[in-house]
């Protein structure tokens, strides 16, 4: 998998031309170790056949060829309905809970259908400088990318699903840690600017979305800058509309964990029977400990009365992965965990803060430790090859101006705060993440199978709180 990871982190800003080939590339080198009859098999409901990924990511670039390649003619209408995913804009389609229900397109036939789609995008992005709606037609392939880039990493959690340690993951050494990480830090309050702002990089500038159907109608021109029209150009930038724009929000004094809580803090928790105790659950908590039986996080299991649990590499004793984050908890388990230590979970506010702010002066750092981007001894993302979390204290180069460590990485981190629209949201995107602003917790942070550039301190991860098939941890705060 070496070779297309490598081109991505090697060159902090590639051009869009070569993210395209080295995105495209990664989708498939992570599918690699998978057998045929792997493709197609759906576990549970909320998770997807890796076949359909391959297509969806396709898809996804042919609603792009359809609108705007002049004479494109659409590849299968059958895979346009097998294909997409929630969108109503663009037809009818399977419902997600019987993607596995269907043995065809097949997985050659997927292949092929991916081989055509960037055959014609590598031929259209190159020609795309000719044009006077290039910067339009390149955010939405940066768009595309981005898209890609959560299915590679949703990939991987329905890879665990399926397979788990069945599956040959090319798993690269863990790394040992380097410090002790304890205690809480101490983040002042005041007034806070939450948010993407493009000085930082990107410079977004409002276009008017025309409202056709379609993402030509619904991307604005904000993710490319303007009157740099060539594929090649290295300046871009990307936020989704869902982190912007930046606002103040007022915040009182706080306490946050320097770590994510480990898998030594939960199982205390658990011996304390505190899957047992209605008093540390929310009621939609206390529902699925009562009638599905929740006893430990997801792939956890219990042998001859010892915790062991399961990842890529196999099944380990609990006892023998103490210092490791815990993850696969769902926000309910993490509140109750929070509640029952004399504690909370943090405001995505109080994350961001504690992640980019500095108690010496005013200014935010794009990422916790600066503003360069993640490499291998700053944080544990998807290049990192580990297929699994890092211990606690593998990353002191890492570490934010408060002293908090593994805030990019390893597991995304539950807050308390529910994902709705920042004051000022424009919607980028029609039906991207505008229709998903009801019911579910924001997640910050990325997790080992996040890809880097992918990942930002602003990045509004979100799920519902009863959901743990991903790398959902978290770390606890309090008030001061
Ligand atoms: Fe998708």
């Amino acid at each position: 998998m070496a070779s297309s990871i490598q081109q991505l982190t090697s060159s902090k800003a590639p051009s869009i031309a070569d993210l395209y080939s080295a995105v495209r590339a990664r989708t498939l080198e992570i599918v690699a170790p998978l057998e045929i009859e792997d493709y197609v098999v759906q576990t549970a409901e909320f998770m997807s056949p890796p076949r359909w990924h391959l297509g969806h990511t396709s898809w996804f670039f042919e609603t792009v060829l359809q609108k705007f390649k002049t004479g494109y003619q659409t590849y299968s209408d059958e895979f346009l309905f097998y294909f997409n995913s929630y969108y109503e804009g663009f037809g009818a389609r399977i419902e997600r809970p019987k993607r596995g229900t269907r043995s065809r397109p097949t997985v050659k036939e997927t292949v092929a259908y991916r081989e055509h789609i960037d055959a014609q995008m590598s031929r259209f992005i190159e020609q795309l400088s000719e044009r006077d709606d290039a910067d339009t037609i390149l955010g939405i392939v940066r768009l595309g990318l981005e898209h890609e880039m959560q299915h590679q990493e949703l990939l991987v959690y329905d890879i665990k699903h399926l397979l788990c340690d069945q599956f040959a993951a090319p798993v690269a050494p863990a790394p040992r840690s380097l410090e002790t990480v304890s205690g809480m830090a101490e983040v002042e309050g005041g007034l806070f600017e939450l948010g993407y702002s493009a000085d930082r990089g990107g410079s977004p500038t409002p276009g008017s979305p025309t409202g056709q159907p379609g993402w030509g109608g619904a991307v604005r021109e904000g993710s490319i800058k303007s009157g740099d029209k060539s594929p090649h150009s290295k300046n871009y930038d990307f936020a989704f509309d869902n982190e912007k724009p930046q606002h103040k929000v007022f915040l009182q004094d706080f306490q946050i964990d320097r770590a994510p809580v480990s898998n030594g803090d939960y199982l205390e928790f658990i011996n304390a029977k505190g899957y047992r105790d209605f008093r540390w659950w929310h009621s939609a908590g206390w529902e699925k400990v009562t009638q599905e039986h929740w006893r430990a996080p997801l792939y956890w299991e219990q042998r001859d009365g010892e915790w062991m649990m399961r990842d890529f590499a196999g099944l380990h004793r609990v006892s023998d992965k103490l210092n490791e984050p815990v993850s696969h908890v769902s926000f309910l388990e993490a509140s109750a965990y929070a509640k029952w230590a004399g504690k909370r979970l943090p405001t995505e506010a109080e994350w961001e803060k504690a992640a980019r702010g500095s108690p010496q002066s005013n200014s935010k750092q794009a990422f916790p430790w600066g503003d360069e981007g993640p490499d291998e001894s700053r944080g544990n993302l998807f290049e990192n090859g580990l297929w699994s979390v890092a211990p606690v204290g593998a990353f002191p180069e890492g570490q934010s101006a408060y002293g908090c460590q593994q805030m990019i990485g390893d597991v995304w981190e539950w807050t308390t705060s529910d994902y709705t629209p920042y004051p000022g949201f424009k919607s980028d995107f029609d039906q991207y993440n505008d229709k998903w602003f009801v019911g579910q917790k924001v997640l910050r942070g990325g997790s080992f199978a996040t890809p880097r550039v992918h990942i930002r301190s602003t990045y509004r991860n979100f799920f519902y709180p009863h959901e743990r098939w991903m790398i959902g941890g978290f770390r606890c705060a309090k008030d001061a």
